[in-house]
């Protein structure tokens, strides 16, 4: 018998639902909120009520798509946290009252766990032990990876995550939220040596984003002074400069950890792991450095219910269940 999964993901502000048979993806639909990019920033109750409008036209898309019945769905998986809890709570009641209604067990997810299980959607999927360096707009990890369900954060932000270091630059540049994507658009016909921004103390494998972030915005501060159409004259180099900044934070710990660890296969996860200056470098380590890199594919890097739908088969292959009294976790840990 095969063994088929229905997963919810709404941890920010994308409502996605996906279905899994016997560890293939077979849909992976994911509805982005439009309302928050003129905010410049996610607005939490309107997250909520957004994925309430979203959440059953999401399901029924991805049954649809995969050609699955209801009552052929053998458990739910959703992501229990980290996350917004009015976010987490929609996905976490409709999982919750789907398991009752159908009379089927519930797989509670980590959705940083599943970003990392991404590499598990498709091949080549990587042996373990791996590092995997995940980069969101919440997040900045360093985790070692032992199994589908043995994992070790070596080091994290102790301020800003990666992804919001991007979206914070990409506001003072005067552009729309999510910012990320705008850099990494931008950045690849500028200069990225043209500015250079200030040095930040990284201890140990642990990062610091919120040093860089005050010194682009002193850097653009003291520009706008001279000349008020600094930014759209330069809008390019200052793009590539800041998304170089980044990844070199980055990649100087992933170095670091390699080090450390001796392990030399190394994956990247998260939504910042859609930019493609990341993407380029780390296939530039993978020759200079003889890393094996396992870059997910586009659709498996922002937030998606494909890989709370790969976390929770693993999880159910150990029988891994929790009962209807499970609630949201805004803070669960690895
Ligand atoms: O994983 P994700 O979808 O949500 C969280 O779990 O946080 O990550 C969203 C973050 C945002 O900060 C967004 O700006 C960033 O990923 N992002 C990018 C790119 N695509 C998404 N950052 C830089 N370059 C990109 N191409
Ligand atoms: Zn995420």
């Amino acid at each position: 018998m095969s063994i088929t999964i229905l997963a919810i993901e709404s941890s920010c502000d994308d409502t996605s639902a996906s279905i899994i048979q016997d560890g293939n993806v077979l849909s992976n639909i994911v509805s982005t909120q439009e309302v928050h990019q003129k905010y410049g920033g996610v607005i939490p109750e309107l997250a909520s009520r957004a994925h309430q409008q979203n959440i059953i036209p999401v399901v029924h898309q991805a049954l649809a798509q995969a050609k699955v019945q209801k009552n052929e769905v053998n458990a739910v998986a959703f992501t229990r946290g980290p996350g917004l809890l009015g976010s987490l709570l929609i996905g976490t009641s409709f999982a919750k009252s789907f398991a009752l209604g159908m009379d089927i067990p519930l797989v509670e997810v980590n959705h940083m766990e599943a970003h990392i299980l991404a590499h598990f959607a498709e091949d080549p999927k990587p042996k373990f032990p791996f590092l995997c360096l995940t980069v969101s707009g919440g997040h900045t990890q360093l985790v070692l990876v032992e199994s589908h369900l043995k994992m070790q954060v070596l080091g994290e932000t102790i301020d800003d995550a990666v992804g919001e270091a991007f979206d914070k630059t990409a506001k003072l540049l005067g552009l729309p939220y999510p910012g990320g994507p705008l850099i990494d658009k931008y950045a690849k016909e500028g200069n990225p040596k043209a500015f250079q921004f200030g040095e930040v103390k990284s201890k140990e494998l642990n990062f610091s984003f919120s040093g860089v972030k005050t010194s682009i915005l002193y850097f653009l501060k003291k520009q706008l002074k001279e000349n008020e159409n600094f930014i759209e004259e330069n809008l390019h180099d200052i793009c590539a400069s800041v998304q170089h900044t980044l990844i070199e934070i980055l990649m100087k710990q992933l170095k670091k950890a390699v080090e450390q660890t001796g392990v030399t296969r190394v994956a990247i996860a998260g939504g910042v792991s859609a930019n493609s200056g990341l993407r380029n470098r780390l296939q530039e380590l993978s020759t200079s450095l003889d890393w094996d890199v396992f870059i997910p594919a586009f659709q498996y890097c922002t937030d998606n219910a494909g890989m709370i739908a790969v976390a929770g088969y693993y999880k159910y292959l150990e029988g891994e269940f929790v009962g209807q009294e499970v609630s949201p976790n805004p803070r669960l840990k690895i």
